[in-house]
């Protein structure tokens, strides 16, 4: 069955930070991700790995989905954090900087064959030139059964633009050809995905623009890292009151009797297709789980 969980909010959290780890109990963030990579100083990740399975194993996260973040494939750190995984039991493992399949069957291979550890998926981060450039390969590899947990692709758009030297910032024309590429080989193995982070947590209104931009160009949710990033998100990833009204409207026209063998219909002066209410229907189902959430 198709994964419809939302993902408008996916927040990171420094493993080291407990304080932050308790404070996200109480934010109505759709996805926490527990990062074990990046914002853990190398010397501190030992401890922050250990603090991390304390805090993922004692709960009290609510419908919240978590994710834990771990160091890449080639890192020296790579077999204890997912050592640590497999302690922790997250929803999902967020392998990082990924570059080819082979570092996705090197963590299905500390998950398989382990009964406790059936339901953890894979995510992805893309955030490499090289990742960018088998970004179609390595989407791909749900298709094998060492690939078969992969969910979804995350970008990490700050280490794209500086391994990269594009400019970042502004309104990210020099990214958005590999967004856009992303995005197209999440779709074809019917993968989420999520957007790069939004740096200046003080600038609302630019992270507003940023995450309408992400959404038109077909991104599930945005990875943010401060609790001042969360309600916009929520709100311009959420379907909109006109969308859910129009969706409705749709699945009510499908079922009229005198259109139950037709595969295209008008409704006020435009062409509305049975694929339209296909979408239609995950719009809603997106919709319900949102509002009983709120
Ligand atoms: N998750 C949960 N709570 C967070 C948070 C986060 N990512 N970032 C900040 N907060 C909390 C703080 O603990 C503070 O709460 P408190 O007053 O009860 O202690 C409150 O929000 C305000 O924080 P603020 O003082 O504005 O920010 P800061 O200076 O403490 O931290 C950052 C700023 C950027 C260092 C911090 O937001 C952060 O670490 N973000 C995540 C970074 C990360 O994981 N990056 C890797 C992936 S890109
Ligand atoms: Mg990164």
């Amino acid at each position: 069955m198709e994964d419809i969980r939302p993902r408008r909010s996916a927040l990171y959290i420094p493993g080291s930070n407990t304080r932050a780890q308790e404070k996200a109990k109480g934010l109505p963030v759709d996805t926490i991700i527990f990062d074990l990579e990046d914002s853990v100083f190398d010397e501190v990740k030992p401890k922050a790995r250990e603090q991390v399975v304390e805090t993922i194993r004692a709960g009290g996260y609510g419908h919240r989905e978590i994710v834990m973040r771990v160091n890449a494939a080639r890192t020296e750190f790579f077999e204890d954090d997912m050592t640590a995984a497999v302690k922790a039991k997250p929803n999902a493992v967020l392998l990082s900087k990924v570059e080819s399949t082979a570092e996705i069957f090197a963590a299905e291979r500390h998950l398989r064959g382990r009964p406790e550890t059936q339901g953890i998926a894979l995510w992805a981060m893309v955030e490499t030139a090289r990742g960018l450039q088998d970004i179609a390969e390595i989407a791909a590899s749900v298709r094998t059964p060492e690939g078969h947990r992969l969910k979804g692709l995350l970008l990490g758009t700050n280490d794209i633009i500086r391994e990269t030297a594009v400019k970042g910032g502004g309104d990210r024309t020099p990214v958005l050809p590999w967004l856009s590429m992303a995005v197209l080989a999440a779709r074809t193995e019917k993968l989420f995905i999520l957007d790069g982070v939004y740096n200046d947590f003080a600038d609302v209104k630019g992270f507003e623009a940023e995450c309408a931009q992400g959404r038109a160009l077909g991104m599930d949710g945005k990875t943010i890292i401060h609790p001042s990033q969360i309600e916009a998100a929520n709100r311009l990833y959420a379907p909109s009151k006109a969308e859910v009204d129009e969706a409705r409207e749709i699945i009510a026209a499908f079922a009229k009797p005198e259109n139950a063998q037709k595969g295209v219909i008008a409704i006020q002066g435009r062409m509305v297709e049975r694929l339209h209410a296909k979408i239609a229907t995950r719009t809603l189902k997106l919709h319900e789980t949102i509002v009983a959430r709120s």
